[in-house]
């Protein structure tokens, strides 16, 4: 991808257009539609006239730069974070393992709130809370912290965990709400250097208890509830459920949210506000090296287990800083709301730790973005003056669903950016938020990364690249993107192939916790010397990147990462089944929509509510957002001869495509599965 960056074409400023001097708008474009035919949108020039980067000159010269001489570049780069200690080496390489910065010593909470407030800011809000409760027309709970009052409470949280036991080096599991608290936690324990592993609140007891208890979490942060559609989210019970059985973990810090009466366990539970009140707001920040595990974050794999991906302090602040300016052209009176919720990566890097280290005025919202009413989300644009707005394609399509109305009803003029992620957004979604949400006025950038990634590896930068509808664009500085066959040989512009990262970068995930042998099997034994991100993508000819979507067994339901094993593997523990596989089918809403095909037991009858136990028997052992949107029983599951199921058979099953059309019975399975095995 180096060469067609360095290679790409000036790109005429105005776009083969339409009325209003915007492109019309292709009905029914997909992503694979040849590039020649994309729209083609220049950034605004009021946009890039006050932006960061300001021209795709600059841009280019900074990529070649980061390609020909790496460590140069991020030598230079790594001033923008405080160091304790500088470092003596940019990189140290030996494939597949880096380490960055290495000698250099640093604390990411210091270098996200006491040198904004030694810099002269800590006046300036840090975050700005609401909670879902809603009521004649307000929010009945709204907080906002100063930087200076955040770096008061993470000091208070960082003492009160250092005298529950915590120190330099242990586990703290977090499993919250999107309250304040969740920020104040992590920062708390990367100002101890105890390594932080964020469970999302929508993850059950099941779940729960196999992340803490692979990260070894000695501590828990959790609350009393949460509150979601208006129902709470019984966080403590999932919690105690998941402890029976945890030795190493120790003591739970409970946030009141909901004031629920939940039992606590004398001993091993305190809330938070008891535990924090007899702490000093002063607490001096630990420094630590540069590749000390700032947190660990599970994320889904091809096998049934979840891996945990450690992210290194430095390098990984790092690329969430500089992709704030970067991607999100930071300026210091924005108004940020990044709509994920802390449990995944994109809450790390973009709700906590890029945000707060570039000096961000964040927005938090506790719930869903449609409730008490389909406008919530836009009123809270109105009401807050939101400028950068970042969210995600499946809540951008169930906006659309919605109806135009419900923006229509608020004004959105203070949007000046909008971000999208999670999965590939389709050229229908992204007109519309442009147009409709955007009115034509803001750039939209479309940021491709990964949990792994750490932070937004492929995204345009706003001032500076057109965009097209559908593609993430191009590779951002230090990102050796690049699309190749099987052999690891680059596709000629135009071709799918797999898309892999041929260079080290500092966000880049070090390992999996406690498996080190599944880094290296998981993402350096495809491609020789470079890393498999299981993406498959196109580069055009312009350079711009198509991601089609994973190629391995890992769907991606409403922009949440699932593997398709981890739900079979929840399913063959249900005591009726025998066997089952896991495909996605493509859905108008989620991206992809879960279908389950499974054999029963011998001599177990397929029960009227048998399906709706099994789509709740895995919302149990995972969450609500892994059930199954369908399930079909087969007699038998379509194998190879040597035992393989073949999932690209189901997939077409299950999207109701193939030779078997619409009403594919038991029989048809397994028929066809015979035929299959005639041809290989
Ligand atoms: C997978 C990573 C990145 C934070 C949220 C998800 C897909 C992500 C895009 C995008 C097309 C995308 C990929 C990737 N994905 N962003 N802009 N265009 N696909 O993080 O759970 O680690 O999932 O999400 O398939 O591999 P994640």
């Amino acid at each position: 991808m180096a060469r067609t960056v360095d290679d790409l074409p000036r790109m005429s400023a105005e776009p083969a257009s339409a009325p209003g001097g915007l492109p019309e708008p292709r009905q029914n474009a997909v992503i694979d539609t040849a590039s020649a035919e994309s729209p083609v949108f220049p950034p605004p020039p009021a946009f890039a006239e006050r932006a960061r980067i300001k021209s795709l000159e600059e841009y280019r010269a900074l990529y070649a730069k980061s390609m020909h001489e790496p460590e140069a570049f991020w030598a230079e780069q790594a001033k923008c974070l405080q160091w304790t200690k500088p470092f003596d080496r940019v990189l140290e390489w030996q494939a597949p393992h880096a380490q960055w910065f290495v000698g250099g010593q640093l604390n990411a909470s210091q270098n996200c709130l006491d040198r904004h407030i030694a810099d002269g800011h800590g006046g300036k809000v840090a975050l700005i809370w609401e909670g879902e409760p809603f009521a004649d027309g307000r929010p009945r709970e709204e907080r906002t912290f100063t930087y200076a009052e955040l770096l008061a409470e993470v000091c208070r949280c960082a003492n009160a965990l250092r005298a529950l036991g915590v120190k330099t080096g242990d586990r703290v599991g977090i499993y919250l709400p999107l309250v304040p608290e969740a920020a104040i936690a992590m920062l708390a324990c990367a100002r101890l250097g105890a390594t932080h592993s964020v469970i999302f609140g929508g993850f059950s007891a099941e779940a729960l208890r196999d992340r803490l208890a692979d990260a070894g979490a000695k501590v828990l942060v959790t609350a009393d509830g949460g509150w979601r559609r208006g129902a709470v989210v019984p966080l403590k019970q999932n919690a105690d459920a998941a402890l029976a059985g945890l030795p190493h973990l120790e003591r739970v810090v409970v946030v009141r949210r909901t004031g629920e009466p939940v039992s606590m366990k004398p001993g091993r539970d305190i809330y938070w506000d008891e535990a924090l009140k007899r702490e000093a707001p002063v607490c001096e920040p630990v420094a630590l090296d540069a590749e000390h595990a700032l947190f660990i974050l599970y994320t889904s794999g091809t096998t049934g287990k979840p891996k945990g991906v450690v992210h290194a302090t430095a390098g990984y602040l790092l690329q969430a800083a500089l992709t704030m300016r970067w991607v999100f052209d930071l300026r210091d009176d924005d108004v940020y709301w990044c709509t994920a919720d802390v449990g995944w990566v994109t809450g790390h890097s973009y709700v906590v730790y890029g945000p707060l280290a570039e000096r961000a005025t964040v927005l938090l919202y506790e719930g869903a973005p449609n409730w008490p009413e389909a406008d919530r989300i836009w009123d809270i644009v109105e009401r807050r003056r939101v400028t950068t707005l970042y969210t995600a394609p499946t809540a951008i399509r169930s906006f659309i669903k919605a109806g135009d109305q419900h923006p229509g009803k608020h004004d959105l003029s203070s949007l000046r950016l909008l971000g999208s992620v999670g999965e590939p957004i389709n050229p229908e979604a992204w007109l519309w938020y442009h147009r409709v949400i955007g009115e034509g006025r803001c750039p939209i950038v479309d940021t491709w990364w990964q949990t792994e990634t750490g932070a937004i590896a492929v995204a345009p930068i706003p001032g500076a690249t057109p965009t097209k509808p559908g593609s993430a664009t191009l590779p951002l500085p230090g990102m050796a993107i690049e699309v190749v066959d099987h052999d690891g040989k680059p596709v000629p512009p135009g071709s799918g192939g797999m898309l892999v990262i041929g260079k080290p970068w500092p966000a880049m995930l070090r390992t999996i916790h406690g498996d080190p042998k599944r880094y290296v099997q998981n993402y350096f034994s495809q491609i020789r010397g470079k890393y498999f991100t299981g993406d498959g993508a196109r580069i055009d000819g312009d350079g711009y990147l198509w991601v089609m979507g994973r190629i391995d067994d890992v769907i991606n339901v409403a922009g949440h990462r699932l593997g398709t094993a981890e739900v079979e593997s929840a399913l063959v523990g249900h005591p009726a089944v025998a066997e089952a596989a896991v495909v996605g089918r493509p859905d108008d809403l989620k991206g992809t929509a879960i279908v389950a095909f499974v054999t029963l037991k011998t001599g177990t009858a397929p029960a009227g509510d048998l399906k709706e136990k099994l789509r709740a028997h895995v919302a149990t052992a995972i969450g609500a957002f892994a059930r199954p949107e369908e399930v079909r029983f087969a007699d038998a599951l379509p194998k190879t001869r040597s035992g393989k199921i073949m999932r690209r058979l189901l997939r077409d099953v299950a999207a109701g495509k193939g030779p078997q059309g619409d009403t594919t019975t038991l029989e048809d399975l397994s028929v066809l599965a015979a035929l299959r095995q005639e041809e290989e």
